[in-house]
Formats: structure tokens, C-alpha cells, sequence
């Protein structure tokens, strides 16, 4: 809460706004008052399953509207899982089945998808399988994939980006043993850091908007709470950060010049630590990394920044602050080698052309628009493919495949960075360039989507169809 003192000093209110309560008054100042590192983070609680039967764990999840308080003194409706935004954190271990129950007490259709979930069709919340209003549905997940950082969000056709802009979205962290042997940090020190950004009304409300292009979002949330700080002790952390912004990409950097250590990306571990100045992170992509602060003195701080221009630090956007507040031991490791991952060789071969359709103002793949009635693509169940993703438009398309992870083969023609070389389910496509990716079909036969994940442009209508046959 700002004093009225406090409020006084700020200098950017007259007389009129002084008059009135500081949360009215603060309210007249409107979105450019929000100061970075006033409110400290918090984590998303993790989920306890309702019951356990038979070996899987069992959850319940009611998608419902509540107040949040994310900016200080105002109030934001939400829709949110159990009403919460973020949404609770599922906890979920590699060969133990989840099922999770989403109730649905909103006023519009929802569907649930596991963002990089290895799931059957009818569990992987196609765009027209809906759950309406008062309805309820079981997601079944069987977890028989690598350890990763996964997460769960909203699929409605036309109305994802509303959705999800409004709160639905939250985590899903699927452990195994493998991970766990590494000794990496864990427990309170493996921490998720979900960035998106909003925009809000004087009111306090999101202000969203339907465009073709992007959101509104001045304002950077970590776990929900606006350029927050972290009081950490001078050791290894380990951060699992999750891009779930609606459209904007970020370039993520430390202040005091010092790289970022990566250790995995969207399917899970990388095969080594990779270290970078800068870690480009775009829509629905996820990058893991530790960061030890016992480079740092106690009585210090670190800010993660959005590096806008790496030779202007004076156009950073500040995203959250590390202040080093206490010693402690650290027992975790960091290890040179982390897990082996094997380089897929693709036999069929498919070409996507990513561009703006002039004439309806609308995204498409190869020309065309979204269709549910279409199918675009019919993979062979055991075949390995390579797929093309060529952007013929002047904005970045991250691309989305549903039901596998691939392996980045090519950035126009040259190899990825190593940050890229793991297991990823959502590849930025710059513009006017090429990726190639390979993925192999495995378990599932049936209809699923792949899109770009710029949830505007996938509402209108970037996304395609296939379906894999048995
Ligand atoms: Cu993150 Cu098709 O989804
Ligand atoms: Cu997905
Ligand atoms: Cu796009």
C-alpha cells in the first residue's frame, strides 16, 4: 500500500486526487504508477490430488471468477483455475497416471490442454471439444514422457487469447527419477517463474483486446505479481520459466552483465548446461535455468531484465529482482552432463507457409485459415517427419505442434543455438525465415491441432489440423 506521503512525493497527482483515499487516488494515476519491485513474488500453491485409486492420482479443478489483487490497491476480476491466477501447479511423476476433473463455473466454453502433453485425442482439448458452462470433463494424462515443464491453459476456437489473457493458465511439472538423480536444486529452491504481461483499465480490470495481431500488456507479472523482487540465499536456484504471455516475446538477461545458465527448454533437459548472455523466450516456450548467487555479495540484488538493445541497457524492461538477502549451504550440484539425447532422422517431408492473407486480414498456414472440418496433414503413427515451417510474413511465429516433441534441425539452414538443441514443442519462426524441425509419431493415432502460438494469431486463424493414422 502507498501512503498518502509516499503519493505526495511521486509528484504526479494534483490536488483533486490528494483529496481522496490513497487507493483512489492511486487508482486516477492508472497503470504507468505501477513501480517495479514493490511487491515481493509468490508461488502458484502446488495441487493435492483429491484422491489417489488404482495407482493414479485424481484432481479436481473448478474454472471459476474471482477478484484478484494484482496491482496495489485495486481490484482485477479474473477467470482463473480454482480461481486463481495463476493457476494451481500440478505436480505429476513419469508413469503414474493423473486425471484431472475440470469443472466448468464460468459463462463461456472452456477446453483444457496440457501444453506439451504425449495424450491420447480426446484428452488433449481439441478447439471445438468444449466444456460448457455448468459442465464438468476428465482430462486423462499418462505421463509416460520425460521429465518437463508442461502447463495447462485454455484452447476455445476464437477465444483462447481471451481465455487465457483473463487467467486461465497454470503449470504442470512432471518429475522422474533420472532428473531427480542429477541432484539438481529442488524443493525451495526450484522455483517457477511464469511471465506475462497485462494491461489494465483505471479500474483495475485486464483490459483486453481481440486483435489480429497482439494483446494489450505494458505491465510485465511474474506468478501474477507485477515486476516482483525474490528474497533468495547466495546459492543455486533453480528457475523454471514459462513464457504464457498472450503475444510478446522477451529476451531475457541478467544486469550485471554476468550469462544465464540453461539447463533445459520446453520437453526437458538439455544434454549440457548451456550458458548465454541472453535467452530469447516467445510465446508457450518454456527455458529452465539455475543461477548461483553466491557469485554475489549478501546485501546485493540481480534484476532479470527484458534486454530490448543489449548495447543500450538504458532500454531494459525490468521483469523481477534477486535480492541476496542470507548465507546458506548448498548442497545442490550442477552437473557438466545432464541427459543424452539422440538426433531424430526424418524421412516424410512437409512445407508450412506462414503469411498474412491480405484480402481477410487473416493468419494463415499454406494459405488457408483454420478449418476443424479440414485436415492438413495425416502423419503415420512410428514415422519420423520434417516439417518446414517457412514465414513469409514480417512478424515472429512461434509454432506449436500438439502430441510430440521435435528436435530444431535448421534455422535457415544453419543449426539452431545449442539453447535449441533439446526437446521443444514450440519453435520460433522468425520473420522471413525458415525452420525445419523433426518429430516422430509415436502411441496415439486421431486429430490434433499444430498453430502459432501468438495466441491472436491463432485465434484468427493460424492453426492447422492433423491427423495421425494408425
Ligand atoms: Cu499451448 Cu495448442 O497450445
Ligand atoms: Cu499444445
Ligand atoms: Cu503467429
Amino acid at each position: 500500500m502507498v501512503s498518502r506521503r509516499e503519493l505526495l512525493k511521486m509528484g504526479a497527482i494534483g490536488g483533486a486526487a490528494l483529496a481522496l483515499p490513497p487507493d483512489r487516488a492511486l487508482a486516477l494515476l492508472g497503470p504507468a504508477a505501477v513501480e517495479p519491485f514493490g511487491v515481493p513474488l509468490s508461488v502458484p500453491p502446488i495441487l493435492k490430488p483429491v484422491k489417489t485409486e488404482n495407482g493414479r492420482d485424481i484432481y479436481r479443478i473448478t474454472m471459476r471468477e474471482r477478484v484478484a489483487r494484482i496491482l496495489p490497491g485495486k481490484r482485477t476480476p479474473i477467470w482463473g483455475f480454482n480461481g486463481r491466477f495463476p493457476g494451481p501447479t500440478i505436480r505429476a511423476k513419469r508413469g503414474r497416471e493423473v486425471v484431472v476433473r475440470q469443472k466448468n463455473d464460468l459463462r463461456v466454453n472452456t477446453t483444457i490442454h496440457l501444453h506439451g502433453g504425449h495424450v491420447s485425442a480426446e484428452n488433449d482439448g481439441h478447439p471445438t471439444d468444449l466444456i460448457r458452462p455448468g459442465d464438468h470433463r476428465d482430462y486423462v494424462y499418462p505421463n509416460e514422457q520425460e521429465a518437463a515443464t508442461l502447463w495447462y491453459h485454455d484452447h476455445t476456437h476464437h477465444h483462447t487469447s481471451r481465455n487465457v489473457y483473463m487467467g486461465l493458465a497454470g503449470l504442470y511439472l512432471l518429475e522422474d527419477e533420472a532428473e531427480a538423480e542429477l541432484n539438481l536444486p529442488q524443493g525451495r529452491y526450484d522455483i517457477p517463474l511464469i511471465i506475462q504481461n497485462r494491461s489494465f483499465k483505471r479500474n483495475g480490470s485486464f483490459k483486453f483486446r481481440d486483435g489480429h495481431n497482439s494483446v494489450p500488456g505494458r505491465v510485465i507479472l511474474v506468478n501474477g505479481r507485477p515486476m516482483p523482487y525474490m528474497k533468495v540465499a547466495n546459492r543455486k536456484y533453480r528457475f523454471r520459466i514459462l513464457n504464457a504471455s498472450n503475444s510478446r516475446g522477451y529476451t531475457l538477461g541478467l544486469d550485471q552483465g554476468q550469462p544465464l545458465v540453461q539447463i533445459a527448454s520446453d520437453g526437458g533437459l538439455l544434454t549440457a548446461p548451456y550458458t548465454a548472455m541472453t535467452l530469447p523466450l516467445w510465446p508457450a516456450e518454456r527455458a529452465e535455468i539455475v543461477i548461483d548467487f553466491s557469485m554475489y555479495e549478501v546485501g546485493t540484488s540481480v534484476v532479470l531484465h527484458d534486454v530490448k538493445d543489449p548495447l543500450d541497457p538504458s532500454r531494459n524492461k525490468p521483469v523481477m529482482r534477486f535480492d541476496i538477502e542470507r548465507e546458506e549451504d548448498d548442497p545442490s550440484s550442477l552437473p557438466a552432463m545432464l541427459r543424452p539425447i539422440d538426433r531424430l532422422l526424418g524421412t516424410t517431408e512437409r512445407v508450412f507457409q506462414l503469411s498474412l492473407d491480405q484480402e481477410t486480414q487473416r493468419w494463415v498456414i499454406n494459405g488457408k485459415p483454420f478449418s476443424h472440418r479440414r485436415i492438413d496433414a495425416e502423419p503415420r503413427l512410428g514415422d519420423t517427419e520434417i516439417w518446414t515451417f517457412q514465414n513469409l510474413s514480417d512478424k515472429v511465429h512461434p509454432m506449436h505442434v500438439h502430441l510430440v516433441m521435435f528436435q530444431v534441425l535448421t534455422r535457415d539452414n544453419l543449426p539452431p543455438d545449442p539453447s535449441e538443441m533439446g526437446w521443444k514443442d514450440t519453435v520460433r519462426v522468425d520473420p522471413a525465415s525458415t525452420v525445419r524441425v523433426a518429430m516422430k509419431f509415436t502411441d496415439y493415432a486421431g486429430k490434433y491441432v499444430f498453430h502459432c502460438h501468438n495466441l491472436a494469431h491463432e485465434d484468427h486463424s493460424m492453426m492447422a489440423q492433423m491427423r495421425v493414422i494408425g
